[in-house]
Order: structure tokens, then sequence, then C-alpha cells
């Protein structure tokens, strides 16, 4: 049985708490070994948390005896050059998403990765439920993909950190902070390819922030196929769906946990994992961060790796900026 990977954990802001709940379970595939924060509170309630030791420095804690992979928790602007780092220092990486802040630096982090052997995963933290696995395991059973239909609407009470105000509707809001789940699944089942045309039309319906919080885009792929995605900021009734149609029926993944087929339920979540599915925070979600620990583990000692890369995560990166594009061109 191999050592657990020894992990560092590099900002212990809002989402580390969901990785940090994540390792309870986990404890003989990997162990927390530091932490490191350039907020001396954020580190030291981590590390204190965890009896692990706190870094202010990345360097210092990529030398620290025991550590074998790196988890990326940090703002986005920061993800580059600290998995460069990491990689550079022989760790492999797991990058909180977006991997990087343009496609050109997520491909550069692939070409590192791949040239020195390294697990690169981007943290698409939604991939890594049952429903979607086995989504993608039965496609191939169903017959040609004609259309997809997303809707991920939720109901945030104005910024849920104080640079959330501050975006502008060039940075995007919505579209920066909540289209890459959506996109990340469109992209997830329409395989290598990439859409032929891009849509997009933005609306703010709250006044505590300055960018787009409502926002509905149409892609186009080869072969006939296409995409919608509805996202929201504005609905009290969270409401999250993934409808497929597929040439012999239509799948569904409704609140991210039950799969249906044609009606009949292929998979449901355990107990306790659905409290309220309408209500913000009705969900249990630390599942999804422990499935993801896991595929980075089991990919780290050499299986296939079911994270997404640093090439898909480029090629979202791009395909997000279209969006962004065309949301702007739609504004005119
Ligand atoms: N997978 C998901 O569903 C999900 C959800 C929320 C956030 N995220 C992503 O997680 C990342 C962090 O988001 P957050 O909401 O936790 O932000 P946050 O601002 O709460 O936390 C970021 C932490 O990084 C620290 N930091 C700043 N500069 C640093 C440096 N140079 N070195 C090390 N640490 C530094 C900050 O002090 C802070 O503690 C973002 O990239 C975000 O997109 C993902």
């Amino acid at each position: 049985m191999a050592d657990p990977v020894g992990l560092l954990l590099v900002g212990c802001g809002r989402i580390s708490a969901a990785h940090l709940g994540a390792l309870a379970g986990l404890e003989g595939e990997i162990r927390l070994a530091g932490v490191a924060d350039a907020d001396q509170g954020a580190r030291h309630r981590a590390a204190a948390a965890h009896a692990v030791p706190a870094f202010a420095d990345l360097d210092e804690a990529l030398a620290m005896p025991g550590v074998d992979a790196v988890l990326i928790a940090s703002p986005n602007a920061l993800h580059a050059a600290q998995a460069a780092a990491a990689l550079a220092a022989g760790k492999h990486v797991l990058v909180e998403k977006p991997l990087a802040e343009t496609g050109a630096e997520a491909s550069a982090l692939a070409d590192l990765a791949q040239a020195r052997g390294l697990v690169l995963a981007a943290g698409h933290t939604f991939r890594h439920n049952e429903a979607v696995a086995e989504l993608v395991r039965r496609m191939p059973q169903w017959g040609a993909l004609h259309a997809v239909e997303v809707s991920a609407c939720v109901f945030w009470d104005g910024p849920q950190a104080p640079w959330w105000a501050a975006r502008t509707p060039a940075e995007g809001l919505i579209l920066s902070l909540f289209a890459p789940h959506s996109l990340d699944f469109v992209q997830l089942v329409m395989g290598q390819d990439d859409p032929l045309r891009v849509h997009a039309e933005t609306a703010r319906w709250q006044s505590g922030w300055r960018a787009e919080d409502e926002a509905m885009i149409l892609l186009r792929y080869p072969g006939r196929r296409m995409a919608s995605i509805h996202i929201s900021y504005n609905q009290r009734s969270v409401f999250d769906r993934k409808v497929l149609h597929f040439a012999r029926g239509v799948a569904e993944i409704a609140d991210g946990e039950f799969l249906t087929w044609n009606g009949e339920v292929l998979v449901s979540p355990p107990p306790g994992i659905i409290d309220d599915a309408r209500r913000m925070g009705g969900r249990r979600l630390d599942h999804f961060f422990r499935q993801q620990l896991r595929a980075f583990v089991a990919a780290i000692r050499g299986q296939p790796n079911l994270c997404p890369t640093g090439r898909d995560a480029a090629r979202l990166i791009d395909l997000l900026d279209r969006v962004k594009a065309a949301a702007r061109d739609s504004m005119g």
C-alpha cells in the first residue's frame, strides 16, 4: 500500500473549507502536509485546525519535505504563476477553476506538466458526481446527441466577497464566476469539438454589483448539435437542470444528483445529501470535493486522469472568452 499523498494547500479562504472537509475520510489516500496563505490569520487558522505547518512564502512551502502535490485555491490571478512554481518544483497540481486567466497560460502549464510527467488537474468540481459519471458511461448507448439544455439558477443576495461588487461588465460577473461550471459540463458531453458559433445575452437585476447577474448562452457544435445555457444569480427557488436530447430519448440530471433516462431513475443521491434542493445551501456539496480529490490521487497513482486536464482547461478558458466577447457584442 503506497503512502498517502502529501498535500500542500495554497490559499485558505472561503472554498478551502470544502477541500479541507473533503480530506476527512480519505486518510489512507491523501494527507494535509501544510498550508500557505499571504494572510497571517487565514494560514494560522487553517494550520491550527489541522496541526500542520503554515507558510507565508510559497517557495519555502514547496521545499518542505513530504509535499507530493499542491492544491491551489488562491485568487484567480495567482493560479498560473503558483501552478508553474509547483510544477517546476516537481509537484502534482490541482488548481481551482479557472486554471489560469488565459487559454495560452493554461496550455503552457499543460506543456510543463507533460514534460515533467506530472499530473495537472483543473478543479471543475461538478464533474465528479455519480449522476454525471453515469451519464458519460451510458451516453454511447443512447444514439446521437442532438441538443443540451442547461439551467443553473441560484440566488446570491448581493456580493459574496467585496471584489464581486467591483467586477466590471467587461470582466464579467456571472459569466466569469458561474458560467465555467455549465460550460465545462457542455464541453464534457460534446467531447473534443469546440463550438462553431457562440451567442450570448446578459442582464443585470441586482444593484449591489456592476456586471451581469443573468445570462443566456447558445452554442452551435459540429454535427448539427446545439446547447443552451441559462445561468442566474436571481432565482430564489434554486433551479438546476441538465436535459440532453439523444436520438433514442431524453436524459436529465436534476439538482446535480438525480439522473433519469426517459423518466426512469438511474442514479439518485444517498440519504442526507439533499435537504431542500430549492434552497441555497439545501444540498451538501462536500462529496463532490471528496470525489475530486480521489480522482486526483488516482491520477497521481498512474490511473487515467478523470479531472479536466490543462488542455481541457485551456479550451474552456478560450470558450469563456468567446462567450464574453459575444455578450459584449450583444450589448452593442
Ligand atoms: N469549485 C468551486 O465550486 C469553487 C467555488 C468557489 C471558489 N472557487 C475558486 O476558488 C478560488 C478561491 O476562491 P475563494 O472564494 O476561496 O476566495 P477567497 O478570497 O476567500 O480565498 C483566497 C485565499 O487566498 C489567499 N491568498 C491571497 N494571496 C495569496 C498568495 N500570494 N499566496 C497564497 N494565498 C494567497 C487569500 O488570503 C485568501 O485566504 C478561486 O479561484 C475561485 O474561482 C471554486
